[in-house]
């Protein structure tokens, strides 16, 4: 009989793949690890690099507790790169440069343990995270060349990442050390091809790299994700709590911006962070347009912080303070990158700012949603769990540019009518900052930000748009057939790199993801030349899941082909189902088309899929659909 039933969930499955539109009735994320809201913590390798000790990681993880921040919610105390000596022979066993941490000489020079580490940062009431790779070597061996603190000995001692590996690392890390959290590099995938000088050295042993910073198409995107998938098992059999944070490191490339949901808690969606403003914006950007990525369980992540270093210093406050709200408003995990030993009361201040961090922990875990933007100036909303309808929503207005500016707000940009007040708090200084009537403009220093929650009448009389919530939706098809490099990310120049190369271009895939308010490729949403300001942007081919709160009575949508369509042949129809059954469809439709309306009762629902089905190719490329005005009621 079980037999029976494994094999009819297996034959399910396999059916499934073949038709991904098919509805599946349920919410169909699984979340690796728990981390109900952005994960909280401080990480060694923005203040350190390589050069870390036992000592250093302490001083911090005290100032942690005595200053504040862990009753503010940083807890996590993560030791990146350079904790390693070498792989033991024999066993392959881990083994850690006592010289560095102390307290990790349990016995003799082929034994040792973090245990004694992670046992006095729980007593400390913290969490203890810890640092590896998903290849056979790390960052550090590839990029860090001359530090002394590098694994040393043979060829194989030297291999200190997870291949080959796996469940020997997790059960050490997590059962015998007792790691809370894992940060899983991929410098492994990606920086040990032959033509490398450590590798034609023979220091390392040669991976033909499947990870192409750059190229999605020159990378091994299955492979990479399997990868992954492998080491979420081994976790999983480790710790069946599910009480640990994967933080998935590679950086936005191989499409991991649309499959980290899947395999981690967290996943970094940018190259590394550096202490420059304009490295920071652009981590920033791409995380900006990937709301509906995220949500309870799951995090982009556009790196740790830079609070406390380079232009986000002491004498720079107004632009730490920038870099907070905008993590604060994309609901990114807050991993301190600063020596916080050295750290001003007033950088101290900045990180732990009451209303600021609320802001970023909402539990409704929704991340804030771009509700204007050109290139020097932007608008966020993120709903925050009390809100909507009428309730709160937290709002951020960011001057780009070196100059100062004015930003006009809009009742619309809150989705609030624009008949009745809407009273503003300032969430930097945690004061009343008076109310408006329609619009509001504001003065802006350059780079500043300016961080609001805001209180006023929902411009629909019941209910919301969908696009509003964005953690309520999980994308379970994209419809994106061929992968292509998300275009919408400022160009900074990386800090440590010259203008010798042709400069940086967009390297994260992602384009023609589903969008908030906006169609896939960036555009307005219109079908029919009829604008529709607010909805869902999205390819043909795809299902999208939508949890529906207990109360709600109807859902209604203009649904068509997009103006903005780059294949304008093929019909699409359109399709409702809630909890598994259909409510509502369309006939197929073409480009040029009116709207219409689709509508369904939902008494009783908890769930709802948005399927646009396409009819026959179109060579002319992807069909652009919108789900114009979707709301629930
Ligand atoms: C990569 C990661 C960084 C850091 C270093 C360590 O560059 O992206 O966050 O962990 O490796 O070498």
């Amino acid at each position: 009989m079980k037999l029976l039933a494994l094999a009819l969930a297996a034959t399910l499955t396999a059916a499934h793949a073949q038709q991904p539109l098919a509805p599946t009735g349920r919410w169909s994320h699984q979340p690796v690890g728990t981390a109900p809201t952005p994960p909280m913590g401080w990480s060694s390798w923005n203040a350190f690099r390589v050069d870390i000790t036992e000592q250093k990681v302490l001083d911090s993880a005290r100032v942690i507790v005595d200053s504040g921040l862990a009753g503010a919610g940083y807890r996590s105390i993560n030791v990146d790169d350079g904790w390693w000596l070498k792989r033991r022979t024999g066993d392959g066993r881990m083994l850690v440069r006592t010289g560095l941490f102390p307290s990790a000489a349990t016995g003799g020079a082929n034994v040792s343990s973090l245990r004694p580490f992670t046992d006095k940062i729980h007593a400390m009431g913290l969490k203890a995270g810890l640092y590896t790779d998903i290849g056979r070597n790390a960052c550090s061996q590839a990029y860090d060349a001359d530090s002394p603190n590098l694994p040393e000995g043979t060829q194989a001692e030297r291999e200190v990442g997870l291949m080959g590996f796996v469940d020997r690392d997790i059960a050490l890390y997590f059962n015998e050390w007792n790691f809370d959290y894992l940060k899983v590099d991929g410098c492994g995938l990606s920086s040990y091809g032959r033509d490398r000088p450590h590798v034609a050295s023979g220091q390392y042993r040669e991976f033909t790299p499947t990870l192409v910073e750059g190229s999605v198409n020159q990378s091994d995107v299955a492979g990479t994700k399997k990868l992954y998938e492998g080491l979420k098992q081994a976790l999983r059999r480790a710790r069946p709590s599910n009480d640990y944070v994967l933080s998935v490191c590679l950086w936005g490339t191989a499409n991991v911006r649309s499959w980290g949901q899947e395999e981690g808690t967290m996943w970094r969606t940018s190259r590394d962070i550096a202490n420059t403003f304009s490295q920071m914006v652009h981590n920033f950007d791409t995380v900006a347009t990937r709301e509906f990525y995220a949500g309870p369980g799951r995090w982009n992540d556009p790196d740790m912080l830079e609070v406390g270093n380079g232009d986000f210093d002491g004498g720079h406050l107004l632009e730490a303070r920038t870099h907070m709200s905008l993590w604060a408003i994309a609901a990114a995990p807050l991993m301190i990158g600063t020596d916080l030993s050295r750290a001003s009361p007033a950088i101290i201040d900045i990180l732990k700012a009451p209303e600021v961090v609320a802001i970023n922990q909402d539990p409704a875990g929704h991340q804030g949603v771009i509700a204007y933007a050109d290139s020097d100036r932007e608008i966020l909303v993120k709903t925050l769990a009390d809100g909507p309808n009428g309730g709160r929503k937290a709002v951020l207005l960011f001057n780009r540019t070196s100059q100062p500016t004015k930003i006009t707000l809009t009742a619309e940009h809150l989705k609030m009518a624009a008949g009745a007040p809407i009273a503003l708090r300032d969430a930097w200084a945690r004061a009343d900052a008076g109310s408006f009537t329609g619009s509001k403009v504001f003065e802006l220093q350059p780079r500043e930000a300016l961080l609001f929650t805001a209180t006023g009448k929902h411009v629909l009389p019941r209910g919301y748009y969908v696009s509003e919530r964005p953690a309520d939706l999980y994308v379970a098809r994209d419809g994106i057939r061929a992968l292509e490099q998300d275009p919408v990310v400022y160009r900074a120049l990386a800090s440590w790199s010259a203008t010798d190369n042709g400069g940086t271009r967009p390297a994260y895939a992602g384009w023609g993801a589903p969008r908030a308010d906006s169609t896939p490729y960036d555009q307005a949403l219109s079908v029919r030349r009829q604008a529709f300001r607010h909805g869902i942007g999205v390819l043909a081919d795809s299902r999208l899941q939508v949890k529906v709160p207990a109360g709600a009575r109807r859902f209604v949508a203009s649904v068509g082909v997009d103006d903005s369509t780059r294949g304008m042949t093929a019909a699409v129809s359109f399709e409702l189902w809630g909890d598994g059954r259909r409510l509502a469809s369309t006939p197929p439709m073409k480009f040029n088309q009116p709207a219409r309306e689709l509508s369904a009762d939902l008494h009783g629902v908890q769930l709802i899929e948005l399927i646009a089905r396409q009819h026959g190719a179109d060579t002319a490329g992807p069909v652009v659909v919108t789900w114009g005005e979707a709301r629930v009621e």
